[in-house]
């Protein structure tokens, strides 16, 4: 464990961007490299899909690519992956295994926690996944009156959540006709009182989704769901037929009146924010089948099995991390954008916040000391063209350098007007990546601008033409894949995943606690009974106090 800058191809790194990294201009370098695009591009190849990953819009040349692999080495990237694989407790800090790749494990081979094979568990969890997801799709599974369940609603936040969300909305192609997925997540009872106006309690199914099943938003929405059924079912027998859960703490889901028997079982070893493949995805597999679930779980596995096998320069999370950590420790990056050419894909890169921001946002390396280096970047995006209408102004001409991925299918789900919303969607991805890369120059403004027969004066001419002026040299991965089907959506789940872990291990951090999201919820418990209780509150800073008499000075309910 050493300090992410203290590595001798870290500082190698550094006098590379010194002295070439921070003047190297793409546009030149595809001049006088016609190889470039096949030097700086990869294909990761699974029986039915392929990914490419175009990394050559990117600001380096082979040295310093190859030295951005070294430090990957230099770093142990291998040897923590193989660590992470094999079981042991590398999120030291709650003694926990990270064991996600576990839950995709489909070549069976057992895997140790604490001496024992969670495979078996992990199958039989599965299994139950696979009834319960068949009898609710075939219509076996009945509700109180004797209908089929037509709603499954998801009750978790964060990991419990977001996972589910994205994927179901990614997936919404493989869906089944009249099964309707809903989300409740925030505590705001506005979440749950529109999801509960369009249900019905005779045909809908809740499932509790809270790994610790403590979790406030969580209970709190869950028993109100729960007192909305029973005005209209009355009796608590009932619940049995219309509530499961998805929790690793069996004690509190007995406690909160759920059957045991309706309970989906994961282990300490899945974080919240890597759940989506455990049983906290039983949300997708109803929705979209078990069968589709389990192609979303072979997809990840491929990828599983690409990061454990592929040299690390042909290593798709590995390049894609290096390439992160370029941007973000030597040229001073603050942020990731992810940006999905294909609706579908629209809270793709809303989950890699937690994804990623949950995971990497820390100050504080392995060993207990402040780390020296910038870590987590911010990630955010929204799907393409969308976000070209709203924000790419400030990735093309803004001053600051925001590194993105651009991510588009090659085949669209809705070839609608003989494909050409596609052709366009497509010329618009292709369009911006060569626009962020070329920018536009002077001389090319100048020559334009002569052609603009709107412009009245030289005067006029002259003060137009830096506004239009574009740096370029703006860095952009781009993955392109077939088309999006469950397997692809698992194995850019897991790309993303284990591109987080990559860059986690080179910054020395613990990527899999988050205490950070901890302070926050203690503070929250300690003000909700002053909020009811007498009298001015005076226990806090003058902004607080402030804010809570405020609240309670003017609350009506
Ligand atoms: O907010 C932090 C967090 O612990 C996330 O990591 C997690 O995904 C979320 O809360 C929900 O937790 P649970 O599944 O235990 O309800």
């Amino acid at each position: 464990m050493v300090l992410a800058n203290k590595l001798s191809t870290w500082q190698t790194l550094q006098q590379q961007y010194e002295t070439e990294g921070k003047s190297l201009v793409m546009k030149d370098l595809f001049a006088k490299d016609p190889s470039r695009f096949e030097k700086f591009s990869r294909s990761f190849k699974t029986s039915n899909s392929t990914i490419l990953l175009d990394f050559s819009k990117n600001i380096i040349n082979d040295d310093i690519f190859k030295n951005l692999i070294a430090l990957a080495k230099e770093a142990k990237v291998a040897e923590m992956r193989d660590k992470m694989f094999s079981g042991e407790h590398i999120n030291f800090t709650e003694d926990r295994a990270v064991l996600h790749t576990a839950l995709r494990n489909l070549s069976n081979t057992p895997i140790y926690d604490n001496g024992e094979d969670v495979m078996p568990e992990v199958n039989a969890v599965l299994e139950q996944m696979k009834q319960t997801s068949e009898a609710i799709r075939n219509g076996t599974w009945k509700g109180y009156t004797g209908k089929a369940i037509t709603d499954i609603v998801n009750i978790g936040i964060g990991g419990s959540d977001l996972g589910p969300v994205m994927v179901t909305e990614a997936l919404k192609p493989y869906a089944k006709e009249g099964l309707h997925a809903h989300f409740v997540s925030n505590i705001d009872g506005t979440h749950l009182a529109e999801v509960l106006k369009i249900v019905n309690p005779e045909t809908t199914l809740f499932i509790i989704a809270s790994k610790t099943f403590t979790t406030q938003e969580t209970i709190t929405n869950a028993v109100s769901a729960k007192d909305w059924f029973l005005s209209f079912a009355k009796e608590q027998s009932h619940v049995a037929k219309h509530f499961v859960a998805l929790s690793t703490n069996e004690s509190a889901v007995s406690a909160f009146g759920i059957d045991t028997k309706n309970m989906f079982r994961f282990w300490d070893w899945v974080g919240g924010r890597y759940s989506l493949w455990s049983a906290i995805g039983l949300s997708i597999a109803i929705y979209i089948g078990f069968d589709n679930f389990h192609q979303l779980l072979q997809g990840a596995h491929e990828m599983d099995n690409h990061f454990k096998t592929a040299p690390l320069e042909e290593n798709l999370p590995v390049i894609m991390g290096v390439l992160g950590v370029w941007y973000n420790n030597f040229f001073d990056a603050q942020t990731q954008a992810i940006l999905p050419y294909d609706q579908y894909m629209h809270r793709f890169s809303a989950y890699f916040q937690q994804g990623d921001m949950e995971s990497n946002g820390k100050y504080v390396s392995r060993s207990g000391d402040k780390v020296q280096t910038s870590t987590g970047p911010i990630i955010w995006g929204e799907p393409g063209t969308n976000g070209q209408h709203a924000f790419y102004q400030l990735i093309h001409q803004g001053t600051k350098l925001i590194p993105c991925d651009f991510l588009a299918p090659v085949e669209t789900q809705n070839p609608i007007s003989g494909g050409k919303h596609h052709d366009i969607l497509l010329s618009n991805f292709f369009a911006q990546t060569e626009a962020l890369m070329v920018g536009k120059d002077e001389q090319a403004v100048r020559a334009e601008l002569k052609n603009d027969k709107s412009i009245k004066s030289q005067e006029q001419f002259e003060s137009i033409v830096p506004h239009k002026i574009f740096q370029g040299n703006r860095p952009t991965n781009s993955l392109f894949f077939q088309k999006l089907t469950p397997a692809t959506l698992g194995s850019l789940v897991a790309l993303y995943e284990h591109k987080i872990f990559t860059q986690g291990v080179i910054w020395d951090i613990n990527s899999f606690d988050q205490w950070g999201v901890e302070l926050g919820k203690q503070l929250a418990k300690a003000i909700l009974p002053e909020l009811t209780g007498a009298g001015e509150v005076k226990s806090h800073d003058a902004s607080t106090n402030g804010l809570i008499n405020y609240y309670k000075a003017n609350k009506k309910n």
